[in-house]
């Protein structure tokens, strides 16, 4: 069945969180909105931990995403307040919990005091901790522990009740929701004008947004200048459950590296544990092996060795739509008519909210925010070409 609509003013492609938020954000300013994506609130979200942590993620050459991810970790109170409000009174778990880096040899120990001095280089806060005060912190800490990085400023959401209540503000700011999708993005000789779905409906637009996550690079009719260079980064991720006895197991975020490889666990209040993840150029496999969860466990169970007691409860793996430089591609493209709003890779749910503002802003008004602009695709700026492959050292 073919069918045409006509008249939208903004496309947006993907329905998870970035592209959700982005339709949301274009309706509240009064821009009639169309969204496309087969299954609307799934995509990396579903797997996402939901680590808020601009400062503990901090890397040399990152500066500038450093300061991206503040600002959007500043808005995000607000942010759950208003979503809250939007979406008909849904919680985001938005938990202002703090973060606890530790070291468990004398290498971690080196790595993290060199992530401190970076950080206060930056102008950050966090704390050195000796081991004994970790585990004062956080008695569940194994007694190895050597020391650790208290940033009280890196917090967490749930990113599955995230995308749940963007997926209900958008409906409720009348969002016309496509579960279908896109195949091909449709042009004229100069411009973006909408997409062809593979249920047959033609979508016509004002303005496109391709917010797709891993699949951005995939989009046929773009042409091959704008064409999203992200690629899919494969995470596993695995939840447990602290039964009520154990609480509290963990008060905060603790995480660490393990052999050269990132692990973290992240307690939420209604008792889930989530412990990631794994860092895999697998393309578009998310197959949960046995030795992704091994070695989850593995290191988990060095840093926390009580989570054995608990029940496992999921196992899932998701793709992270990785960039070049491990930076988001937020803005216009060179063929006008199409913004990108993706490539968000490790940091997609901490930058949701500004991403939303960013894009809304653009959409309405035609400017894009300066806090943006290294980060527009757009005339493919050094950030773009250079690469950091900070990406291929994390797990
Ligand atoms: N931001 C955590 C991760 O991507 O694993």
């Amino acid at each position: 069945m073919h069918s045409s609509r006509k008249g939208s003013d903004v496309l947006v492609i993907g329905g998870g969180i970035i592209g959700l938020v982005t339709a949301w954000r274009a309706a509240a300013r009064g821009l009639r909105t169309v969204l496309a994506d087969p299954a609307p609130g799934g995509g990396a979200a579903q797997v996402a931990a939901g680590m808020l942590a601009p400062v503990t993620e901090l890397h040399y050459g990152e500066e500038a995403l450093l300061g991206l991810g503040l600002a959007s970790a500043a808005r995000y109170p607000q942010f759950a307040a208003e979503l809250a409000d939007a979406s008909g009174g849904m919680d985001i778990g938005y938990r202002a919990c703090g973060t606890l880096a530790v070291a468990l040899d004398s290498d971690d120990r080196l790595h993290l005091r060199e992530l401190h001095a970076l950080q206060r280089r930056c102008g950050l806060e966090s704390e050195w901790l000796t081991g004994r005060e970790c585990r004062r912190l956080e008695p569940m800490l194994a007694p190895g522990v050597r020391g650790g990085l208290r940033v009280d400023g890196d917090h967490q959401v749930d990113p599955r009740r995230l995308a749940a209540a963007l997926l209900a503000a958008c409906e409720r700011a009348g969002v016309a929701v496509h579960r279908a999708s896109a195949q091909r993005l449709l042009t004229t000789t100069d411009r973006a004008t909408g997409a062809l779905l593979d249920d047959g409906t033609e979508l016509q637009a004002g303005q496109v947004v391709l917010a797709a996550g891993s699949l951005s690079g995939r989009l046929a009719g773009v042409p091959p200048e704008v064409v999203a260079p992200v690629r899919p980064v494969k995470g596993q991720v695995l939840r447990l459950t602290v039964p009520a006895a154990y609480a509290p197991f963990l008060s905060r975020t603790v995480r660490a590296v393990v052999r050269g490889s990132h692990v973290y666990l992240v307690p939420r209040e209604n008792g889930e544990l989530v412990v990631g993840a794994t860092s895999e150029e697998l393309g578009w496999d998310t197959t949960v092996t046995a030795g992704g969860v091994y070695e989850l466990l593995r290191d988990a169970h060095e840093l926390v060795p009580g989570i054995t007691e608990l029940p496992l409860t999921e196992t899932r793996a998701g793709l992270r739509p990785g960039s070049p430089d491990n930076a988001p591609l937020i803005g216009p493209t060179d063929l006008p008519g199409l913004h990108l709003a993706t490539g968000h890779y490790r940091n997609g749910v901490l930058l949701t909210p500004l991403t939303g503002d960013v894009l809304a802003e653009l959409l309405a008004t035609g400017e894009l925010p300066e806090i943006a602009r290294p980060f527009t695709p757009a005339g493919s700026p050094p950030h773009i070409r250079s690469r950091t492959h900070d990406h291929l050292r994390q797990r």
